[in-house]
């Protein structure tokens, strides 16, 4: 009898074809050794509702500590016939309890709080390790923000040059994003932490099993307040994504600066040798495939999240088998993630900066504009009348390829009369970094500051 979980009302088995689109042992086994805790707990709470005996108790317990063994060291498998990690553990369970024992397992359970229960579990399991390994991405930042603090670079807006910034303070702007993102986790993670055990199909139990029992077993606070919603409800899996997504897009944008950054045009930092790869044909070739592989990961953890949604639309109450779409988009989600965080970091861990060139490139493009324009603010200038002062300035420097503080007195003097020499004095990189020392600017006790609320918000997460 292959479809055990139903074979009652029917005249034999599914056909092939059923079978195999039915299937998803392929990609939910990763659920099994929470599907073999979810059982344990759940056979507590049938035996304090009565109706296992204390040695039936001990027996099924026994069972499942054989069975999670089995899973654990693969000698129990998936048969082709198993239809999910659910039906494949209870033919399992079956096997080492006997039908008697193993067969009251079922009672006052469903699949679908199964599934959802256990997705929940974990997800939360796997979320944990992903911000671990964000968190390292963030620490191997503050590492270089602290090791060059005072380095000078290029900050640009429209990728045209600026202002000029420290690359400590560019590397945080990642480092808090991320940190973010770990903060969004520890949030997803305090609204997913609700069992659904107890819910069964979609109704509750009947049984007088205590689903907040079951719950606290499993390691959560607390059971759902609607065994409908405990079924039915995907937007746990949906908000990870988001947050596993946002994850990628954030390390896309730092990966698009890498690639940016080891180029010979810019120069501005170099790959380690075991974090690049080569060409098979241009021996020369150094290049930047970690953060091409994340700045092309993002776009599938993009479409993960939008696939997620778009099953999710419209789907009625409560459980629909639509809803065994929910797991490859998110399991593919975790693993792209979890292999490429760790890559990630070591590639970041281990950039060189060209901090000479940092440096030499900062005041160019006419960066020191803005500190020329609020320094004839502070003699009394108009702002517009400023602004228009040192666009003259710019101008004059551009016909003539040099730049703002290699005008002399007498061009200084012809632009403007409130342009006396004493500007230049303004016109240097520290001078523009110093003044920007309001909470959150570039200025370098500002940085310090910065790294040390990053490195307590690191140590508290
Ligand atoms: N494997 C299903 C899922 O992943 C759970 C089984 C529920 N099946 C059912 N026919 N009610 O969603």
């Amino acid at each position: 009898d292959q479809v055990s979980l139903w074979g009652g009302r029917f005249d034999g088995g599914p056909a092939d074809a059923l079978a195999a689109l039915s299937k998803s042992t392929q990609f939910d086994w990763r659920l099994a050794p929470y599907d073999v805790a979810g059982s344990k707990a759940h056979a507590n709470v049938l035996h304090r509702a009565g109706l296992l005996s204390d040695d039936e108790l001990a027996g099924m317990i026994r069972a499942l500590d054989r069975l999670a063994a089995d899973v654990a060291s693969g000698e129990f498998e998936p048969e082709l016939a198993d239809e999910d990690v659910h039906t494949a553990l209870e033919r399992g369970l079956i096997e080492r309890a006997g039908p008697e024992l193993g067969g009251k397992l079922r009672a006052g359970r469903s699949r679908n709080d199964q599934v959802a229960t256990q997705f929940r579990m974990y997800m939360r399991d796997a979320v944990r390790v992903v911000a671990g390994q964000v968190l390292d991405v963030v620490e191997a930042l503050t590492g270089h923000a602290d090791t060059h603090l005072g380095v000078a670079m290029p900050g640009r807006t429209h990728l045209q040059h600026a202002q000029p910034v420290l690359l400590s303070h560019h590397l945080l702007a990642h480092a808090w994003a991320l940190m973010r993102d770990v903060d969004r986790l520890r949030d997803w993670d305090r609204r997913t932490d609700t069992s659904a055990y107890g819910s069964g199909a979609l109704a509750g139990t009947s049984l007088g099993l205590d689903p907040e029992y079951v719950a606290r077993e499993l390691g959560f606070s607390g059971s759902v307040e609607n065994s409908i919603d405990g079924t039915a409800a995907r937007d746990f899996v949906a908000e990870a994504a988001f947050v596993l997504a946002m994850i990628g897009v954030d390390l896309s944008r730092l990966a698009e600066e890498i690639i940016l950054w080891a180029t010979k045009e810019f120069a501005f930092a170099e790959l380690d040798d075991a974090w690049a790869t080569g060409s098979s044909i241009m021996p020369q070739k150094k290049n930047p495939d970690v953060a091409e592989l994340a700045r092309g990961k993002a776009g599938r953890l993009v479409g993960n999240l939008s696939g997620l949604l778009t099953t999710l639309k419209a789907l009625p109450l409560a459980y629909n088998r639509d809803l065994q779409e929910d797991k490859e988009p998110v399991f593919d989600s975790v693993d792209s993630l979890t292999v490429l965080l760790p890559a990630f970091a070591g590639m970041v861990a281990t950039l060189r900066f060209n901090t000479s060139r940092l440096e030499e490139l900062a005041p160019q493009g006419f960066s020191l504009a803005t500190d020329m324009a609020e320094w004839l603010v502070r003699q009394g200038v108009p702002f517009r009348e400023a602004h228009e002062i040192t666009g003259a300035c710019v101008r004059r420097c551009e016909q003539r390829g040099i730049e703002l503080w290699e005008l002399d007195d007498d061009e200084l003097a012809e632009i403007s009369g409130h342009l006396t020499p004493s500007v230049r004095e303004i016109l240097s990189v520290p001078g523009a970094l110093a003044a920007r020392s309001a909470k959150g600017g570039t200025a370098p006790e500002r940085v310090r500051d910065q790294l040390s609320a990053i490195r307590a918000e690191v140590a508290a997460a």
